[in-house]
């Protein structure tokens, strides 16, 4: 798959200090690609810098090979933006603020009207096209955010934050516009959040950054694994029998760290998966293995690795 949205080293400072520092995404072409980090890591600064809307202190930006910095309207035609904070006139209907966004992207009203009514099906909003905004809860303005972006017919849309302070309820009817706008009409989606553990279930690839730098990029399944593999696993295993012989000869199956017993129970910490070997080791003792779980890390644990401790 072909990378749309791509930084190479994009470095962004304020006042001296590293808000996006040294940062590579990759966003490919069809993906829905989760970029998360918890609040302040940098998100909608990077964001920005794509959307050629703040410029990099060093670094590039390419999306769809246009140099965002330097070629920032051609980035705006391809890209759907649901800003952080998505305002609109307040006293204006949903239908006359999706005209109004048409009508600057230079699209004639009589071909636009059509297009309207069905991006207001889609978002679920056409019962209410003819109500004013200010009346609109936090769900239907940010629905209707997502009409703004769809109204446009990008090749790309960069959601910041959909479904921050939405309720649950809410949360699912963004998240599976988004699924089906990446499903139906094949765009690109690139959205930033917060809430890892919420926004995953939808994403191909995840990139989650901390402190401006990416610390891991991929599936959700590859960076579980990657963290894994740098950690140490645990292993808890029941035995028919357990014998000093078999604590003694598991101890020193390489890899092995630490063992702890208790009963016909034991734990072993080890750098790797070593299930095969203990297996063979327990059964050459004469006792049978009846369980042997291993600890993976789990969502709920990166999330606390990374996004509580930051
Ligand atoms: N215009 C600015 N001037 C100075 N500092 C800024 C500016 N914009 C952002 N920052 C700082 O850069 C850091 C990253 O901010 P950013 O808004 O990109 O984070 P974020 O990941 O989007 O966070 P959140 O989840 O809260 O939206 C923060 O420490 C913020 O205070
Ligand atoms: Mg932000």
């Amino acid at each position: 798959m072909e990378a749309v949205i791509e930084t190479n080293e994009l470095t962004k400072s304020y006042n001296g200090t590293k808000v996006v520092d040294r940062l590579n995404l990759c966003v490919k072409e069809g993906e829905i690609f989760g970029f998360l980090g918890p609040n302040g890591a940098g998100k909608t600064t990077t964001i920005l810098m794509v959307l050629g809307l703040t410029e990099p202190t060093s670094g590039e930006v390419k999306v769809y090979g246009y140099d965002a910095t330097r070629q920032p309207l051609k980035v705006k035609r391809i890209a759907g933006y649901l800003p952080e904070n998505v305002g609109f006139y307040e006293d204006l209907t949903a239908r006359e603020n999706l005209t109004y966004i048409t009508r600057l992207n230079g699209v004639k009203d009589k071909q636009a009207f059509a297009k309207i009514d069905e991006v207001l099906t889609e978002v679920g909003l056409l019962e209410v096209a003819n109500l004013e905004v200010r009346k609109f809860s936090k769900g239907m303005k940010q629905r209707l955010g997502m009409g703004a972006v769809l109204v446009k017919e990008p090749k790309i849309a960069i959601l910041d934050e959909p479904t921050t302070g939405i309720d649950p309820k809410g949360t699912d009817q963004i998240l599976k516009l988004i699924v089906k706008m990446s499903r139906e009409q094949k765009i690109t989606v690139l959205l930033s959040s917060h809430l890892l553990y919420q926004v995953q279930r939808i994403c191909d690839r995840v990139g989650i950054i901390t402190k401006g730098r990416m610390i891991a990029q991929g599936s959700v399944d590859e960076i579980g694994n990657k963290i894994m593999e740098k950690e140490q696993t645990l292993l808890e295993i029941q035995v028919s029998k357990l014998t000093p012989t078999l604590l003694g000869s598991i101890k020193e199956i390489e890899g092995v760290k630490d063992v702890e017993s208790s009963g016909n129970r034991f734990l072993v910490k080890c750098s790797q998966d070593l299930r095969e070997k203990i297996s063979r080791a327990i059964v050459e003792s004469g006792a049978l293995p009846l369980q042997i779980k291993t600890q993976n890390y789990t969502l709920e644990e990166i999330y606390i690795r990374y996004f509580r401790e930051g």
